[in-house]
Parts: structure tokens; C-alpha cells; sequence
């Protein structure tokens, strides 16, 4: 069967009011940040990016499925010489609007670019937020497994015969007896890092995540034919691997240019405007009035 690709153009709240309840198996994102771009797409200043964020989350809580999941890519960044906490402010009140935060993965950038700060050294991982509508949702770990590598005879050697009897008898925790069924074995379940270069091939969108990143979660939370969203798809990273791993996948950006530039690369066609083509709105840091997305 062949897959349904679609890429929208509006603020992803507006846009999402077309789609019924539980309607998609996974939600994938990397947002714009609080206060950062906003010459590019709007910024939202930190101390409003909850609030901003939490209209937005309704609306995702209410598109996905029970048995889905939404992973949110982000990072706070520093400010006089702290981290800012909106991040953690939004993980507390995601649980209060009705999530569960059921996990953190996080995304190690293998290749992050030098630099020296005089308080910290450089930023080389994002958190990647896995949130839940239930207890009981879709995972498909078996299509993550790493190769084993000599992992287990490193750790079986370094514990010795002994240890290993001493593991079981003393704590009854059946340690040494895991640890040798896994010695057999040549696949391991993965940790919940991700060892993943940043994207240096797609240079069309400033802030893009590496393909390898949504790969890793569509494969982890969804089968074929699933449904995939990402509401701030910019340049379509997320849309163009579901489609190549035979999802339907939907993609909303405010912007238009980076609706065009996710159709060419999705649906491998210039844009074609059906419907007179809508404004939208984004602020404009120095005055707070909207400006125009670019028709
Ligand atoms: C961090 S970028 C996403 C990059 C994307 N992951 C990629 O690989 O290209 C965030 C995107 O959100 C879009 N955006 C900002 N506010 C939005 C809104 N309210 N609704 C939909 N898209 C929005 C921006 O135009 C920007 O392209």
C-alpha cells in the first residue's frame, strides 16, 4: 500500500483542529527554543515558553493515539551563567496537563563544535523527552537491538568465575546467571543514549536533526503504516525518513519556505499551491507585533 505523505502550512494548533481524537501513533519534534532564532522564525521568550508550549501540547495529547508516544527534542540553553529551567518548568507541568513522563533519552552529538566557555565546556547532548498517554504503549525494541560486540566477554572476564557465583549466592539477584545468557547471544537491547552525528548534509534549515534520530524512534514506536507527526517539521527530516520506512506521515510548519523546501525533499515535487495561500503569524522580537510569513 502505498504511504500518505502531508505537509501543512500554519501554527501547528490551528493547523492540528483538523484531525480527530487519537488519531497518530507517534509525534515527533524538535521545537523552536525559547528565545532563540528569531530572526529566522519567531522566538518565544523563555519565561513564556511554557504557556506557549502547553496550548500546543493539548492539542498533541489529544491527536495521539492511547498506545502512542511523542518524543520532544530540546535543550535550555545558558543565560547569565546558568541554565535556564523552562525546560524542567515544562516537563512538571506537561505531567499536570495529563502526560506521563515516561522517559529521557538523550541524543550524544558525536561531532558538537569546539569551543570554550569560561564556566562550562561545550553543549554535546539534547535531551530527547518521551512522553506517554499511558502505561501500556506501543515499543518495538527488538527493532533497535545493537550488535553485541565483545561487550560480554570483556565484562565476564573482568568479574571472574568467582564474582559471578558471589553475584548470586549473595544478593539472590541472578545477576551472573543474566549476564551468561547474554554472553550467547551476538544482539543486545540499546541504552537510552544515542550516539548520533549531527546532520551535516542538510544545510537547507538551520536548526535540522539528523535523520537518524527520528529513524531510531519510528522504528522503536511505530510499525508500517502508523501514522507519524512532527508539528514543527521544518526542512521535513521527520516526514522524509517515516516515508522511506513506509509510515503515512503528516509535517506542519509555520513557515513557507520551509514547506516548500520539506515537499520538494518529501514528495520530491515543487510546491503547488491548491487554496489561496493563508498569512500566519509570527512575533517580531523588538516590536511583539506579528510579522508575516513570506507568501
Ligand atoms: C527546530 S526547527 C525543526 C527542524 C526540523 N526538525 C528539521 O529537521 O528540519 C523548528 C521549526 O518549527 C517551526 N515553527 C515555529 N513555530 C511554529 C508553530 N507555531 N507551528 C508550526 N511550526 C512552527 C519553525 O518554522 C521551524 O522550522
Amino acid at each position: 500500500m502505498a504511504v500518505k505523505a502531508e505537509i501543512l502550512q500554519g501554527d501547528c494548533v490551528e493547523e492540528l483542529r483538523r484531525y480527530p481524537d487519537d488519531f497518530f501513533d507517534l509525534i515527533i519534534t524538535s521545537p523552536p527554543y525559547a528565545d532563540r532564532r528569531q530572526h529566522t522564525y519567531g522566538g518565544i521568550k523563555p519565561e513564556q515558553y511554557v504557556a506557549w508550549f502547553l496550548d500546543r501540547s493539548a492539542e498533541f495529547l489529544r491527536v495521539l493515539k492511547p498506545t502512542g508516544s511523542f518524543v520532544l527534542n530540546i535543550k535550555e540553553k545558558a543565560e547569565n551563567g546558568e541554565r535556564h529551567t523552562y525546560v524542567i518548568e515544562l516537563i512538571l507541568a506537561m505531567r499536570q496537563q495529563g502526560w506521563l513522563w515516561t522517559e529521557e533519552y538523550i541524543w550524544h552529538k558525536r561531532n558538537c563544535y569546539p569551543g570554550k566557555w569560561p564556566n562550562r565546556f561545550r553543549d554535546a547532548w539534547e535531551r530527547c523527552l518521551h512522553f506517554t498517554k499511558s502505561r501500556k504503549f506501543k515499543m518495538n525494541q527488538d527493532a533497535v537491538m545493537v550488535p553485541m560486540g565483545d561487550w560480554a566477554d570483556a565484562r565476564l572476564k573482568s568479574l571472574g568465575k568467582n564474582d559471578v557465583v558471589r553475584f548470586d549466592s549473595q544478593v539472590g539477584s541472578g545477576f551472573g546467571k543474566n549476564i551468561a545468557n547474554w554472553a550467547k547471544r551476538s544482539m543486545a537491547y540499546p541504552t537510552n543514549v544515542l550516539h548520533l552525528a549531527t546532520e551535516c548534509g542538510n544545510k537547507n534549515h538551520s536548526a535540522a536533526f539528523p535523520r537518524a534520530l527520528p529513524d531510531w524512534f519510528i522504528k522503536l514506536f511505530t510499525d508500517e503504516e502508523d501514522w507519524v507527526l512532527d508539528p514543527f517539521a521544518g526542512s521535513g527530516t521527520t516526514l522524509e525518513v517515516a516515508k522511506g520506512l513506509g509510515r503515512n506521515t503528516v509535517g506542519i510548519d509555520i513557515l513557507l519556505e520551509y514547506c516548500e523546501m520539506a515537499r520538494e525533499t518529501v514528495l520530491g515535487k515543487p510546491y503547488q499551491l491548491l487554496e489561496e495561500r493563508a498569512q500566519y503569524a509570527v512575533t517580531n522580537k523588538a516590536t511583539g507585533k506579528p510579522r508575516r510569513a513570506k507568501a
